[in-house]
């Protein structure tokens, strides 16, 4: 069993909202927040630029991409509002999203609809879906000769669905419509392929599911799209005088900050490595068949639903609790407070899922213990 850090009383049924970082990628990051320390005008100054570069290497050759065409941030949040802001989008444009998006996300499209006058639309994806083809088709309604950009999920967060992306990005393309995909949940849960899926612009966490420490997510933007991105930030990568060699004008532009930690970026690399060593397909299937368990015997409790067939999710499925449970918050506290179980609760349009994650540290029995507490609830 892998070696992670958390706390033995707690059964974690929650890696899907920040992930969890095993002990040999978290030393990693403490070496290299110790490195930074003993002399940080050398390292942030001239060892760092460097570093990063192979970082980002590494980075680019595991998601299938150039690697001038990725950058890191701190997290998806921060790469959905680079994107928001600063494409050409006005009155009379519209960013067109699925109904399944993360919210924090959509607030950025919101807000900066506000600001420039664009619309931002949302078509439904009905559950429970029944094939990528008829994902790709109820999509497409929402597209209009106003739409611009599309903004969709790899893997939802509120519905853990796997949607058929590469194919919504080429029909995109076909249609002169700019894609931007937020993997927030992929690497690491799937293989990531950024060149086959397509897109624009592509985001991804690595302290999900790739197992790096908070705080590291990945920004691509394909290279001929880069000239249409301003940073969110301006610093001392943009401007005439540039201070820090760098690769080219797009990492330039969002990689510099300011003075930060990027410990987290640099311990990436070991991240990687040790998905490659420890997640092995097998350990990966294994916990998509705990998943399955879990939504399976749950479902079996009179008035509990699956809602999606196994195909559509991984390591996160839902269990419908909708007509069982009316105060999400409440459920959520007493599987915490009398089970130990940290688990969401979400609620979804008009209805209630339970989102369970497993990972290589989840063992049968905490898949047995969320049962028993959903049946005595
Ligand atoms: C689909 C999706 N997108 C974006 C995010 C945002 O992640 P962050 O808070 O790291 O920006 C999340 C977080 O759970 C998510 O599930």
């Amino acid at each position: 069993m892998p070696d992670f850090l958390l706390d033995p009383d707690v059964i974690f049924l929650n890696h899907g909202s920040f992930g969890a970082c095993p002990r040999a990628v978290f030393d990693e990051y403490v070496r290299w927040q110790r490195e930074l320390e003993r002399q940080p005008v050398r390292f942030l100054q001239r060892e760092l630029p460097p570093l990063l570069a192979d970082a980002r290497q590494l980075v680019g050759e595991y998601l299938g991409a150039r690697s001038h065409e990725i950058v890191f941030v701190p997290n998806p949040t921060f790469a959905a509002n680079t994107i928001a802001r600063s494409l050409a989008l006005g009155p009379g444009d519209e960013v067109l999203l699925t109904d399944h998006e993360y919210g924090a996300c959509q607030f950025a499209f919101d807000f900066a609809a506000k600001q420039k006058g664009f619309r931002v639309v949302q078509q439904p994806i009905t559950l429970p879906v029944e094939s990528n083809e008829a994902i790709v088709e109820q999509f497409w309604q929402g597209v209009t000769p106003n739409t611009k950009l599309i903004f969709i999920s790899q893997i939802t967060s509120p519905t853990a669905l796997t949607l058929p992306v590469a194919q919504i990005c080429q029909r995109a393309r076909d249609a002169g419509i700019l894609t931007m995909v937020d993997g927030a949940h992929a690497p690491g849960q799937i293989d990531v392929n950024l060149t086959e899926i397509g897109a624009d612009f592509y985001t991804a966490t690595c302290h999900k599911w790739m197992c790096a420490p908070k705080g590291s997510g990945i920004f691509y933007v394909r290279e001929d799209r880069q000239a249409m991105i301003d940073p969110l930030i301006v610093g001392w990568g943009w401007g005439p005088n540039k201070t820090f060699h760098r690769e080219n004008e797009f990492i330039e532009h969002h990689e510099w900050l300011g003075t930060y930690d990027p410990a987290a970026y640099l311990a990436v690399p070991a991240a990687i490595a040790w998905q490659r060593e420890q997640v092995t397909p097998e350990v990966r299937q294994r916990s998509q068949d705990l998943v399955r368990q879990a939504v399976e015997l749950a479902s079996q409790i009179e008035g509990i639903e699956r809602v999606h067939p196994d195909e559509f999710f991984r390591q996160m499925g839902l269990i419908d609790v909708t007509a069982r449970c009316t105060d999400t918050d409440a459920l959520k506290s007493r599987l915490h407070d009398e089970f130990r179980i940290e688990i969401p609760v979400i609620r979804w349009q008009d209805r209630v899922f339970i989102r369970v994650s497993a990972h290589a540290y989840t063992k049968r029995k905490d898949i047995e213990a969320l049962v028993q507490a959903i049946q005595v609830i």
